[in-house]
């Protein structure tokens, strides 16, 4: 047998997919986690193998440590990208949910992961919509000042500039919206034979 090393194209073959990490970044409320487990879905009826990086979750766990002032949202974001990026070496096709508000940190994200290897995915809502939304009541608490440092009130959201895809949440439904997702990265993860 030969000995030869064991790739990321070996794995990517046995599990017959490109692996890619789509990073899903916005304003809480603005739909991030609903968007990523939709997508879940879909990819899951189609075979593929995937896994998703939500930031409830994260920061119940791997991040449970951090708070949320600027240092410990930067470092977040890094050790998600960390993740993110063993986990796309692995094979699988990543779904990253986080507000991820920060020019820099994303731009750390691109470094870490390879342009090549990351779909940005701008989930696009106005802060009244998100507001009136209010699916965990944070933004009451935030603006009654029990929660400090919440983003879009009172920590700031620094507008993606560059996304590979910008998805308006308040102007199209969810299922319009997975349809983009899905025809803008099946060609990138279908794995062709050389
Ligand atoms: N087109 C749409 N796309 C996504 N979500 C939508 C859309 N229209 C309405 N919604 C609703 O908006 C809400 C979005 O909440 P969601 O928890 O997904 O936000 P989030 O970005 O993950 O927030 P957080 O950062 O707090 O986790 C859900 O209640 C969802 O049903
Ligand atoms: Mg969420």
């Amino acid at each position: 047998m030969s000995l030869q090393k064991l790739t990321l194209r070996h794995r990517e073959k046995l599990l017959n997919q490109r692996s890619l990490v789509l990073w899903f970044t916005g304003l809480s409320g603005s739909g991030k986690t609903t968007l990523s487990d939709a997508m879940e879905e879909e990819l899951f009826k189609r075979e593929y193998k995937t896994y998703i990086l939500d930031g409830d979750k994260i920061r119940d766990g791997l991040c449970k440590d951090l708070g949320f002032s600027e240092e410990d949202r930067t470092e977040n974001i890094r050790r998600v990208g960390e993740v993110a990026n063993l986990m796309r070496d692995s094979g699988l096709i990543v779904l990253s949910a986080f507000i991820s508000p920060f020019a820099k940190d994303r731009e750390v994200v691109r470094e870490t992961i390879g342009a090549e290897n990351l779909v940005r995915i701008f989930v696009d809502c106005p802060l009244e919509v998100c507001e009136q939304r209010d699916v965990k009541g944070l933004y009451k608490k935030a603006r009654s000042g029990e929660i400090k440092k919440f983003t879009g009130i009172s920590s700031p959201f620094e507008i993606p500039e560059e996304s590979e895809l910008v998805l308006k949440t308040a102007e199209h439904s969810i299922e319009e919206l997975v349809g983009t997702i899905l025809e803008f990265i099946l060609p990138k993860i279908k794995l062709v034979s050389e």
